[in-house]
């Protein structure tokens, strides 16, 4: 069975096995509905491939991949509610609070985080590697990470935003969890020695990763995004494209993909997965 089969398997599993209390499963069926709707699986696929480059059984990354992924989802399912970017389309369905009301989704994103941890604590790895592991994605989360830079995001809607200041912005709501995912990957192999460069690199992509969706944005269409264009215009937020312009983001996709790739060199990590996966990001239009 491939990873990703195995990881949609792990999903449903772990999210089908919390309906056992109450009857009440809508925010089941709303977990369900967002975790296994698609998704290019880009952090699930992190954790994994930099476990395997660090002599890691596959296997061994599973749960790992499945929390982070959930974590990813709930990120996404308050990402759209209407207080914050209202959208209504989501990997090209409505969006979860349009198909489940808002109150269900608050409560499928709450579930889909707490989850997240169980997954981790109750998986076969050793205590020790576990606790690196929640250390990693609950830090990645919270308001040292995703969260904050979901705040800053907020904060600036129609304001002037530097380039530093955006930096930051990204470097929490979408590269906190894209370094989180290279650093799990790292400690499932017990390659700690190459933390630093792991961190590099989820950087150096997690910016790249955020520089083409603010792109994209634009220059996309919904039938491959499966999510609205022009949402960033829309609620006036700060972009890298509002900063710069299309031409320049492409410039420093570019770059900053360079410099993901560079800090691997010497080190495991320097697969052709790795860095196929950094070119397909650099290039993709969903
Ligand atoms: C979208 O993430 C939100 C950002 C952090 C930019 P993805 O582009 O990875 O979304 P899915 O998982 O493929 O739907
Ligand atoms: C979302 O960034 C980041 C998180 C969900 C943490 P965006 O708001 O740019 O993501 P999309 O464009 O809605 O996928
Ligand atoms: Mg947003
Ligand atoms: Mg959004
Ligand atoms: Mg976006």
């Amino acid at each position: 069975m491939k990873f990703l089969e195995k990881l949609n398997r792990e999903l449903k599993h772990a999210i089908s096995a919390e309906c056992e209390h109450y009857p009440e499963k809508t925010v089941i069926d709303a977990m369900l509905y967002s975790v296994l709707s698609g998704g290019k699986r880009v952090r699930g696929s992190l954790v994994r491939a930099f476990a395997v480059a660090g002599g890691a059984e596959e296997d061994e990354a599973i749960a790992a991949a499945a929390a982070i992924e959930m974590v990813h989802a709930y990120s996404l399912i308050h990402d759209d509610l209407p207080a914050m970017d209202n959208d209504d389309y989501r990997r090209g369905k409505p969006s979860c609070h349009k198909a489940f009301g808002e109150a269900t989704a608050i409560l499928a994103g709450d579930a889909l985080l707490t989850l997240a941890f169980k997954e981790i604590s109750t998986c076969s790895l050793p205590d020790s590697i576990k606790v690196k592991l929640i250390t990693s994605l609950s830090t990645a989360a919270g308001a040292a990470g995703m969260i904050g830079g979901q705040q800053a995001d907020i904060y600036f809607e129609n304001k002037k935003c530097s380039m530093q200041e955006l930096r930051r912005l990204q470097n929490g709501k979408t590269g906190a969890l894209i370094k989180a995912a290279c650093e799990m990957g790292v400690y499932i192999a017990e390659k700690d020695e190459f933390l630093q460069n792991a961190r590099a690199f989820g950087e150096h992509l997690g910016l790249s990763f955020q520089i083409r969706d603010d792109v994209l944005d634009v220059t996309g269409n919904f039938s491959a995004l499966g999510k609205k264009i022009g949402s960033d215009q829309e609620n006036g937020k700060s972009t890298f494209v509002s900063l710069l312009g299309v031409k320049e983001c492409e410039k420093l996709i570019e770059s900053e993909t360079c410099s993901a790739l560079y800090v691997l060199h010497s080190t495991p990590f320097w697969t052709d997965e790795i860095k196929n996966m950094a070119v397909n990001l650099k290039n993709r239009n969903a």
